[in-house]
């Protein structure tokens, strides 16, 4: 088979944002405890945080981290979590039906993000608290001082203040499950409220509006238009979270459990479902602009798509604890083993973010460590790289840049949900500092190679660097406690280059990384 992409160095999407790639901790299962932080693990840090851990999440070079959550965050008491820590209070968290000890809190983690190189997002409770909470916070985390909450913090040992910059005004407001659920009338009205007064406290940050939790939500749509005809003045962001699953999805058959199909469908649908986040997100920027326009507006609403991966291997093991056995100190949940077959859904998705680098400016890769993570520990045991860890550095370190417009020619296929998927899903980034090209690649055809070439436009000189790929012989390999480098990429050396045009060889069932040198 047979597939050949056009770029142009003046065919421009638009300009990367440093914090496309970014990811999630929240205070959930082993993410904190026993995952960043570890007290008895002899390779800790001083402040009892994994090295190992850490060096991963460098690795990958994660430029935001959203937390504290999530779920969590709905029924989150900050001050619970900070000052002494033989002082604070362990807790019900009502969302994960676990006991949250708040040993870790906002000024370690503050700390933590700043080893790893990472910016915090930080979210506020708008389920369970409200518009005073959220201002008192902002006050102690970035007001400098001679204030109430400053001075606490202060108090706390950090003379300086936090100065985060990017806030979540609360989570998936719009899910039945949240602690606080709320209509889009009222949520909309505290969100604007809140908006206002943290504004207040602190004119530099901007804020993230809740979107939906899932595109497939009833409300999804009016929900995105009510809250933003309440907030529009006050926020920046709307989010989007996604996740998918490979036996559960958009098919509207009632009784669709994964035992209708061959597993040769569901992995063909599968790995076609980036398709819907493609329309997903097209479809929220529509919502957004169309306020726009209503409310006759010069300013521009972007996305954050603050939660995206694959989630569905654990469930059973969520069912079990939430509803079997609660109030564990950090149990393991959602902790989902990666395939083969996820990391490349997981590669798509990463490259629809790309070809929408115009309006998603910030994006984060639900979760980091443990919990539907592409880093895995285990207690005093090893720390390991999922599947899914290689596309997301690869995406993360090589897709910063300006992204080019993909003409994409190749043959297309049919699912049960989607028509006309191409078999080659590709994007490139230019990255004009570094002289480079990069060119993201997924084969989506289970049984043929194909024969890639990429016509770039725009440049004198182009010569080969590397392509490195990920495949395995399997669709379900993964890597895990007994074996961590099943899974792992290797470096081919099958790059030819003729004046402007670049070849190369896409495996079947496989995740590409092709890289040029450009003058
Ligand atoms: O990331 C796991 C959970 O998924 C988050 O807590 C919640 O926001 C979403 O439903």
């Amino acid at each position: 088979m047979k597939s050949k992409m056009t770029i142009s160095k003046n065919f421009k999407i638009g300009e990367v944002d440093k914090r496309l790639f970014g990811s999630f901790i929240e205070h959930l299962g082993r993410a904190v405890y026993d995952g960043i932080y570890e007290k008895d693990n002899e390779d800790c840090d001083k402040n009892g945080f994994r090295q190992d851990v850490k060096e991963l999440i460098k690795e990958i070079d994660v430029p935001v981290i959203r937390y504290p959550g999530g779920n969590f965050v709905s029924n989150f008491k900050w001050e619970d979590s900070v000052g002494p820590k033989e002082e604070r209070p362990s807790r019900l968290d009502l969302a994960w039906r676990t006991i949250e000890t708040n040993e870790i809190g906002l000024g370690e983690f503050y700390e933590y993000a700043k080893e790893v190189n990472s910016e915090v997002m930080m979210a506020v409770n708008l389920g369970t608290r409200g518009m005073e909470d959220a201002r008192n916070l902002i006050e102690y985390c970035n007001h400098p001082g001679g204030s109430k909450y400053s001075n606490l913090r202060i108090s706390h040992g950090a003379k300086e203040p936090y100065n985060f910059k990017i806030w979540c005004l609360g989570n998936e407001m719009d899910g039945p499950w949240q602690m606080g659920h709320k209509t889009a009338n009222e949520y909309g009205r505290i969100a604007s409220e809140t908006a206002k007064l943290m504004k207040a406290v602190d004119p530099d940050i901007e804020l993230v509006a809740c979107g939906s939790s899932y595109r497939t939500m009833e409300t999804f749509g009016k929900w995105e238009e009510t809250v933003l005809e309440h907030t529009y003045d006050y926020v920046d962001y709307v989010s989007l979270h996604q996740y998918f699953g490979k036996y559960y999805g958009d098919i509207s058959t009632s009784d669709y459990k994964g035992d209708l199909y061959s597993e040769k469908e569901y992995t063909e649908n599968y790995l076609a479902k980036s398709l819907s986040m493609d329309e997903y997100i097209e479809d929220v920027v529509a919502i957004c602009d169309y306020v726009k326009a209503v409310k006759r507006q010069r300013k521009t609403i972007n996305i954050s798509f603050d939660e995206w991966n694959i989630w569905y291997h654990s469930k059973e093991q969520e069912e079990a604890i939430v509803n079997g056995d609660p109030w564990q100190i950090a149990p393991r949940l959602l902790e989902d083993i990666y395939t083969m077959e996820d990391a490349l859904v997981f590669g798509t998705m990463g490259i629809s973010l790309l070809k929408h680098a115009d309006r998603v400016k910030i994006a984060c890769v639900a979760q980091l460590v443990n919990v539907i993570a592409p880093i895995m520990t285990e207690p005093n045991g090893p720390a390991w790289k999922q599947t899914i860890f290689y596309p997301y550095k690869d995406l993360s370190k090589y897709g910063r840049g300006i992204v080019l417009v993909p003409v994409v020619e190749c043959d297309t296929y049919d699912t049960l949900e989607f028509e006309k998927v191409p078999y080659v899903e590709s994007v490139a980034v230019y990255n004009e500092e570094k002289e480079e090209v990069t060119i993201f690649a997924v084969n989506r055809n289970l049984e043929e190679d194909i024969d890639f070439k990429i016509q770039i436009e725009g440049f004198t000189k182009i010569e080969a660097i590397e392509h490195t790929i990920l495949q395995s012989d399997g669709a379900e390999d993964r890597n895990d406690i007994e074996n961590t480098q099943k899974v792992t990429p290797i470096i081919i050396e099958d790059i030819n280059v003729m004046n402007n045009e670049v070849s190369a060889k896409l495996n079947k069932f496989s995740w590409n990384v092709i890289r040029v040198k450009v003058k």
